[in-house]
């Protein structure tokens, strides 16, 4: 089984519902035969409309958070399941910012793991070292924790359901994007460290993107390396043609 490509845009807190609905309708009429998966990470207020708006396109929709809680009395939260609900089928977990800002620890992210699992969604786990670490040449010890605190007590079976994206905190909307060598060495590093938890075929069979200024520029290149099998985009995914032209280079 080739491991599947994949370009997934994470618009972030952006595009009120009507813009984002302009905007998935331009990817629906535009994104017919992609030659890889093709998945966008809208706000919790979009999905259940672009959802229902990509039924029998190809183009798969995602949330950027779920609740590290099942259900209940937790006002303001939106659960696994409720994602799951509108037609959803990836759930964005571990991306630096919910780290940074939103104290998303280890504990809390496996804890989101196992619920958005539990409830029939892939999620897509973010990963990444910030600018002080990879100064201190820490990257790699920095990953391999984040996977071993939030992901690598998953079974073999589950596992199939995780798609990694590796994002260097210092390439993240910056323009400073990861030089393809660096990217490629940290994506092998982390099909290493698969394959030492869930064996070699499941290695091989992982997707794992790059993100972090990857746009329509970078992003034929950074494809181009063996172990990157697709992108996570942030700005560029914001603009249709942007986004379109990284999923043509794919
Ligand atoms: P960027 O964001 O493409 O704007 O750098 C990527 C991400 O945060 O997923």
């Amino acid at each position: 089984m080739a491991r599947i490509k994949m370009v997934a845009g994470n618009w972030k807190m952006n595009k009120t519902l009507q813009e984002g609905v302009a905007l998935a309708a331009q990817l629906k009429e535009d994104v017919k035969n992609p030659k890889c998966a093709v998945v966008i990470g809208t706000p919790f207020i979009h999905l259940a409309t672009v959802a229902e708006m990509l039924k029998g396109s190809p183009i798969k929709v995602a949330a950027e958070n779920c609740a590290d809680k099942e259900k209940g009395a937790f006002t303001g939260e939106v659960s696994a399941e409720m994602v799951k609900s509108t037609g959803a089928e990836y759930c964005i977990l571990g991306h630096s910012e919910r780290r940074a800002y939103y104290h998303e620890d280890y504990e809390i992210l496996k804890n989101k793991v196992e619920l958005a699992l539990a409830n029939g969604l892939k999620v897509i786990f973010c990963i990444g070292e910030v600018k002080e670490e990879r100064e201190a040449g820490k990257q790699n010890e920095v990953v391999k924790a984040q996977l071993e605190g939030s992901v690598f007590h998953l079974s073999a079976e589950a596992w199939k359901n995780i798609v990694l994206a590796y994002e260097p905190v210092w390439a993240i909307g910056t323009g400073l994007t990861a030089t393809p060598a660096q990217a490629q060495d940290m994506h092998a590093y982390l099909r290493g460290l698969v394959a030492k938890q869930y064996g070699a075929q499941a290695a091989e069979d992982t997707t794992i993107l790059y993100g972090g200024s990857c746009n329509e520029k970078n992003a034929a290149e950074l494809f181009a390396c063996p172990d990157i099998d697709g992108g996570l985009i942030g700005g560029a995914a914001l603009v249709a043609e942007k986004f379109e032209a990284i999923i043509a280079a794919r």
